[in-house]
């Protein structure tokens, strides 16, 4: 799990942080199977901010923390052919619950589940609607290896409708073998962030911050391109290949390669819209939004609308810099076709961020079987085959001047040798 907040969300978050709002409980579950031996282990942190209706009907914010008193009714041990599930109920009327699938290798939590009580008066004083309410969100956690503990001690976010759920602290083993809790631990990449390129010469910055090298190395090759993609149920609906580069000008400029290899996709696909977030696991997040348009004379397209960079301090998340652009009208082609631009494409979001794409292809709708369909590339897409091209034309039209002039020359002396 890494942090993944949106930037609304994660200064809201600090905000949050600074009021002291963050005085939670931890939970601990320990669940024991039939033979009376650990089966499943899970400790952790958590806290929602939810975004509700009031009686004056307007939305306020409210934090939701945990109680003393949890209880963890419900929860299963799981095996090969029942998904474990842990199950935790707190406060007036809330519970919690995160379900987990196991391959022969790997766990990963599956589905979360919350359910907050707007009865519940003290965290919603004046809610329009009384009454619980539940949301449903695939976890974002990435498969673990069996036998392995998965510890996270860094904040993950996960935004679905009306509430932010937030974690830390968390320590995790379902499917828990011979009963004892694993020794091998298994990190999630936020807690062992790598100090990059990406440490910014900030104006705020102390002397805590590692020095930045007064020669910024540009990374002169390209960047590596990456394959993502993102699921509705067990359906890919969106797949992007491409390689990215974030300009950024700021007191010296910087070129940041964004590494596929550490970079995770999320994002939600819809009918008309379609978002996918890549977070290179390295402070660096950028977003792109694509949405569907009706074309004149029939048909609908689809095009990227809005690109927005979020650039994070490693040490502790707050955000060093964010850049929104929704007036972008770019990569369109009809829907249920996927568009392609090899050759290096600028996208400028505003005087700081550039982003510049390679070796693009994505299709953010009507993905069939996991795979791309048919590609409307981008004109001119490789200059070097253009003039090629353009000599062939030359070539071909000169060639077909030649034979009308053959056929009219021979007619004419066929004509010719007829008067005689
Ligand atoms: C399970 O084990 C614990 C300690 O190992 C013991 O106190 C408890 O009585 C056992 N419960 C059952 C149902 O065997
Ligand atoms: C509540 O939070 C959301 C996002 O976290 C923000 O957009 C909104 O402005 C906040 N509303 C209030 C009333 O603070
Ligand atoms: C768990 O749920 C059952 C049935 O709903 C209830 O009888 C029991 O008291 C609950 N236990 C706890 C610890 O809440
Ligand atoms: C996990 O829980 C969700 C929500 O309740 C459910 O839709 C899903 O089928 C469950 N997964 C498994 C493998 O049981
Ligand atoms: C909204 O609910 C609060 C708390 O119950 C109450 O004090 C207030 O008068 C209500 N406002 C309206 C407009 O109903
Ligand atoms: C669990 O016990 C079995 C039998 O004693 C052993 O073969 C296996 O390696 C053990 N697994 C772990 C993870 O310790
Ligand atoms: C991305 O997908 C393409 C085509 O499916 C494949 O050739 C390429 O090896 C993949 N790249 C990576 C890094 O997985
Ligand atoms: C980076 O952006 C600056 C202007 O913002 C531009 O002058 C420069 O050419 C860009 N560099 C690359 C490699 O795109
Ligand atoms: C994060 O660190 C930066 C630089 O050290 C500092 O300016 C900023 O105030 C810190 N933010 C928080 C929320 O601690």
């Amino acid at each position: 799990m890494e942090p993944r907040c949106s930037p609304r969300c994660l200064l809201f978050l600090l905000l949050l942080g600074a009021c002291g709002f963050f005085q939670s409980y931890a939970v601990e579950v320990e669940l024991k199977d039939a033979s009376n031996v650990t089966c499943l282990y899970a400790k952790w942190m958590m806290s929602f901010l939810i975004n509700y209706e009031t009686n004056s009907s307007d939305y306020k914010n409210t934090t939701l923390n945990l109680s003393s008193n949890v209880t963890h009714n419900g929860s299963i041990c799981g095996n090969d052919t029942q998904a474990a599930l842990v199950a935790v109920q707190f406060g007036e009327g809330h519970s919690w619950s995160v379900n987990f699938t196991k391959t022969n290798e790997t766990y990963q939590g599956d589905f979360i589940t919350f359910t907050y009580n707007t009865n519940d008066t003290a965290v919603f004083p004046d809610a329009k609607r009384k009454g619980p309410v539940t949301i449903v969100v695939k976890d974002t956690m990435r498969p673990v290896q069996l036998n392995n503990v998965f510890v996270c001690h860094s904040a993950d976010f996960l935004e679905a409708e009306n509430v932010t759920q937030i974690f830390w602290n968390v320590t995790v083993q379902a499917f828990v073998q011979n009963g004892t809790i694993s020794k091998k631990e298994s990190r999630c990449p936020a807690d062992t962030p790598t100090p990059a390129p990406t440490i910014l010469p900030t104006t705020a910055s102390t002397t805590t911050l590692p020095p930045v090298p007064t020669t910024t190395p540009k990374p002169v090759e390209n960047p590596e391109s990456g394959n993502y993609s993102l699921k509705n149920g067990n359906k890919t609906c969106l797949l992007a290949t491409v390689g990215l580069q974030l300009n950024v000008s700021r007191d010296k400029p910087l070129l940041i390669n964004i590494n596929p290899k550490t970079t995770v996709a999320d994002g939600a696909c819809g009918n008309t819209t379609a978002t996918l977030k890549l977070n290179d696991g390295n402070s660096t997040l950028i977003g792109f939004t694509f949405v569907v348009k009706n074309v004149s004379g029939g048909g609908q397209k689809f095009y990227l609308k809005e690109v927005n960079v979020t650039l994070l301090n490693y040490l502790n998340g707050s955000v060093i810099s964010h850049a929104d652009n929704n007036n972008f009208s770019k990569w369109d082609a009809f829907l249920g076709s996927s568009y392609m631009c090899r050759k290096e494409q600028t996208l400028v979001i505003n005087e700081e961020f550039q982003i510049n794409t390679f070796n693009l292809w994505v299709q953010p709708f009507l993905v069939k079987e996991n795979k791309f369909s048919a590609a409307l590339e981008c004109s001119v897409d490789d200059d070097s085959i253009l003039i090629p091209i353009i000599v062939g034309a030359a070539l071909a039209g000169l060639i077909a001047i030649i034979v009308v002039a053959y056929i009219i020359g021979r007619r004419k002396s066929y004509a010719g040798y007829q008067t005689l």
